[in-house]
């Protein structure tokens, strides 16, 4: 099978996401074969680094054994069955263990990130309703905040160029300012500006939290927004804030949950618990879809009753698979026998070495954080982002720029030749694309 062979058929049979499709006369699709370690090779054996993690998703490599066989080892028992009035060991046991790692104690499933953002405002508002303050039926979120794309999580999203045509369908929402560091003014520390924002924060929920049920939040990296990262003292101070008003915190861990900011979570960070976390992408180790929202006791509580309606009926057909909770618990395995966290940060000492040959080029803010490393450029080129991305692609790299953002977000089994490659067909990508 040929390269152009398949990227024709899928052009004709596959609507690709988050795409115009007619871009891809001139960016064309790339064919995956097959995947091991960092690597995605194509049709023709050519191969790319994978610094997106395809998608944000993958922890420990394509093709990881251990996820595989626990996998195929769940196949020979349980593939699936309904989790509602049903229940199965893998889903317990990651319940639990999710329990154990957050302190929140009641796991809702779904398959995929956008799902467990409506879950958790569904979820709030249906707190207040059941609570007796049916009035609280609002969301805030942050500038430059992206959870998802279904259209409750898009009314909380604020990035434009998914948001903008749907307006009419959505329900609105306030954002609030963005504690993202590259938006302070000259000569304000970090620390400073995330207080400032926490203050406009506290500022309107005092006003509005009558009729608020949450704040959204990605904690401590904005990463559809171009990887912002602020200080962890917002948290804090949402969580305060929060708790002072009476108005959820909702942390989105989507992209950032499973050590990608050094932490297990983020919150930890901030030394925050949330009212409800929501989890996906990394939590299978990137191999099946799975989401999840976690509660509190008082969240699940108020829910826990005879009449029907006061439960929370929502439902996925897919709910707490087997199969992608069975990958879940082999990579919490592997956090813990692998001793992930503490050998990634040798691995982010290392990056942080080699990445300074990067300021030769015309870049602003060189950033990192736990295993997300980011920096934009000052590029004349306004097409520099699918230049920069087809440059790549050429030097053997699947590098995704967000707008002038350059970021990696590389598997954690990334080995140090795998990071030299990555820095030096970086630069060269820039350097033929700005
Ligand atoms: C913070 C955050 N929330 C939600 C989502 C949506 O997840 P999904 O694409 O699985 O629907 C994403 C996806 O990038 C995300 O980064």
């Amino acid at each position: 099978m040929t390269n152009q062979n398949l990227l024709n058929r899928s052009m004709q049979a596959v609507w690709h996401p988050c795409t115009q499709m007619k871009q891809h006369e001139a960016y064309p699709l790339v064919p995956i074969s097959h995947g091991e370690g960092v690597w995605l090779t194509d049709t023709d054996g050519k191969r790319y680094l994978d610094t997106v993690s395809s998608w944000w998703v993958n922890l420990f490599g394509h093709n990881n054994p251990r996820i595989k066989e626990a996998i195929k080892q769940q196949l020979d028992t349980l593939e699936h069955v309904i989790l509602a009035g049903f229940t199965h060991e893998p889903v317990v046991e990651l319940s639990e263990k999710l329990a154990k790692l957050t302190g929140l104690g009641h796991a809702f499933y779904a398959s995929d990130g956008a799902s467990a953002t409506e879950i958790a405002l569904k979820m709030s508002f249906h707190y207040w309703r059941n609570s007796g303050k049916p009035k609280k039926i609002n969301f805030i979120s942050l500038q430059h905040s992206y959870h998802g794309e279904t259209l409750g999580a898009l009314s909380v999203t604020d990035v434009a160029i998914f948001k903008d045509t749907y307006a009419p369908l959505l329900r609105q929402s306030a954002q609030m300012p963005s504690p993202d560091f590259r938006f302070a003014t000259a000569g304000e520390s970090e620390e400073a500006f995330a207080l400032r924002c926490a203050d406009a924060l506290e500022t309107y929920i005092a006003e509005h939290a009558h009729e608020l049920a949450a704040f959204i939040v990605e904690p401590l990296i904005q990463c559809a927004a171009g990887m912002g990262m602020y200080h962890p003292i917002y948290l804090q101070r949402a969580r305060e804030i929060c708790t002072k008003y009476q108005v959820h915190l909702i942390a989105d861990e989507i992209a950032v949950g499973f050590g990608r900011t050094g932490t297990m979570f983020a919150c930890e960070q901030g030394s925050i618990k949330p009212d409800f976390m929501c989890l996906s992408k990394g939590i299978t180790g990137g191999y099946l879809p799975l989401s999840v929202v976690l509660a509190t006791d008082e969240i699940f509580q108020a829910f826990y009753d005879d009449i029907i309606a006061r439960g929370f009926l929502h439902s996925h057909s897919y709910t707490g698979n087997p199969l992608a909770c069975s990958a879940a618990l082999v990579t919490l395995a592997i956090f813990e026998s692998d001793n992930i966290l503490a050998k990634n940060q040798e691995k982010a000492a290392y990056v942080n070495s080699k990445m300074q040959v990067l300021t030769d080029l015309p870049i602003d803010y060189l950033r990192h954080q736990g295993m997300i490393w980011a920096f934009d450029v000052r590029a004349n080129n306004p097409k520099f982002s699918k230049d920069c991305y087809a440059q790549a692609l050429q030097q053997g790299l699947l590098l995704r720029p967000i707008g002038n953002t350059v970021y990696w977000m590389p598997p954690y089994i990334i080995n140090e030749a795998e990071i030299d490659f990555m820095v030096e067909k970086t630069y060269q990508a820039i350097k033929n694309s700005i």
